[in-house]
């Protein structure tokens, strides 16, 4: 395998983190590209020889300056664009277009100006094509764009198009669409499923949230990982792939959880009612505290729709295989159990 520079922003993310850690596990040279204020806990030490052959450097900037992002695309070949503002709530939401869509079209020019970056993959998002009530999608689908949940879910949208724009134009770039992100690393607001557990095992959450109906794509975090990496290898200059897992509601992801941790199920579930009151309840302390809150009227509005894709693309293309829902959780489980977060 020939040894290459690969820029990864997002590199302190909960995703990112463990991308970097398999690129340089591989014996890649890993430009990690970090805020001056990111906590970078989750990332290997920088290192100019690990036993694989890879190395780590730390590459400070924010995809909102350019210079510094084309500073660190200096010698690169790959960049695995995968920062990105992921909330369902900020108090400012002109931040979600600025991070999101302006940090990717910076790192479009700075692939124009660097001259040496042979592929880009860029970390979408399942929300970028939109719900899907009452069916299962794939990369056909374009987000409608009538009604947006969140100003996440936009600004993923709108980027969506200025990522296919530029494929039209010649950039090589490849789009990846995980699911809903879910097993061990960093706990950022992010990694919601470890959050709802922790809220569920701690007693905060008593009952379900959404109804059966209501499903997401679960997509575990090394499965998706390992389809950035196959992206990159494999992946088709400005093909979609969608690195989703298996379809289930937040009842599910419960019921899975009480089996086994061999717990009791929750008896009912919340109304939305209530879960829209709390929102805007937590909404208003946060704007006290500063603290993005669990639930927010925008995360309501999304759970009440479905998010139901196929990755049978991916299977095909990029030999991407995702684990189920139980698999997956009978390991995130035991990892809250011993890290203090939940018990059991
Ligand atoms: N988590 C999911 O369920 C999920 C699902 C589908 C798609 N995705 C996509 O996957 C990607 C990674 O998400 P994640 O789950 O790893 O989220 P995350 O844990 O919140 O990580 C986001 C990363 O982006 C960085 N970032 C934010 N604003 C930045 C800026 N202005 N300049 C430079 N870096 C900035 C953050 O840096 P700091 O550490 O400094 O804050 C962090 O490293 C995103 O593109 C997201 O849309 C995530």
């Amino acid at each position: 395998m020939k040894k290459k520079v690969i820029l990864v922003t997002g590199a302190s993310g909960y995703l990112g983190s463990r991308l970097c850690r398999e690129l340089f596990n591989s014996g890649h040279h890993v430009k990690a590209f970090v805020r001056r204020t990111s906590d970078v806990s989750s990332l290997p030490p920088p290192t100019d020889g690990g036993s694989s052959g890879g190395t780590l450097e730390l590459v400070y900037g924010d995809v909102t300056d350019y210079p510094s992002l084309v500073q660190a695309c200096s010698g690169c070949h790959v960049i695995f664009h995968a920062a990105a503002l992921v909330e369902h709530w900020l108090p400012d939401p002109s931040r979600f277009i600025a991070v999101n869509v302006g940090g990717l079209k910076n790192v479009l020019q700075a692939y124009k100006e660097t001259g040496t970056i042979e592929k880009i993959v860029y970390t979408s998002s399942f929300f970028a094509l939109g719900p899907t009530d009452g069916y299962v999608a794939d990369e056909t689908q374009v987000h409608p764009g009538k009604f947006f949940t969140t100003e996440y879910e936009k600004s993923k949208a709108v980027a969506d198009k200025v990522a296919l724009d530029a494929a039209s134009d010649g950039v090589p770039i490849v789009l990846a669409y995980p699911g809903v992100v879910y097993g061990g690393g960093k706990v950022t607001t992010a990694n919601t499923v470890a959050n709802m557990l922790v809220e569920r095992f701690n007693g905060r959450l008593p009952g379900y949230i959404g109804q059966a109906k209501e499903r997401f794509s679960f997509s575990h975090v090394d499965d998706v990982v390992n389809g950035h990496i196959s992206a990159m290898d494999k992946g088709k200059l400005g093909e979609r792939y969608l690195l989703t897992g298996q379809n289930a509601s937040w009842k599910e992801v419960f019921d899975i959880a009480a089996m086994i941790t061999q717990t009791k199920k929750p008896s009912f579930g919340i109304p939305i009612f209530i879960l829209v009151f709390y929102g805007w309840m937590s909404v208003l302390l946060a704007k006290i505290t500063g603290k993005v809150p669990l639930v927010s009227p925008p995360m309501v509005r999304m759970i009440k729709h479905q998010w139901a894709y196929s990755c049978d693309k991916a299977k095909a293309e990029l030999g991407y295989h995702p684990r189920s829902l139980e698999e997956g959780l009978s390991e995130v489980l035991p990892w809250l159990k011993s890290s203090g977060s939940i018990k059991y």
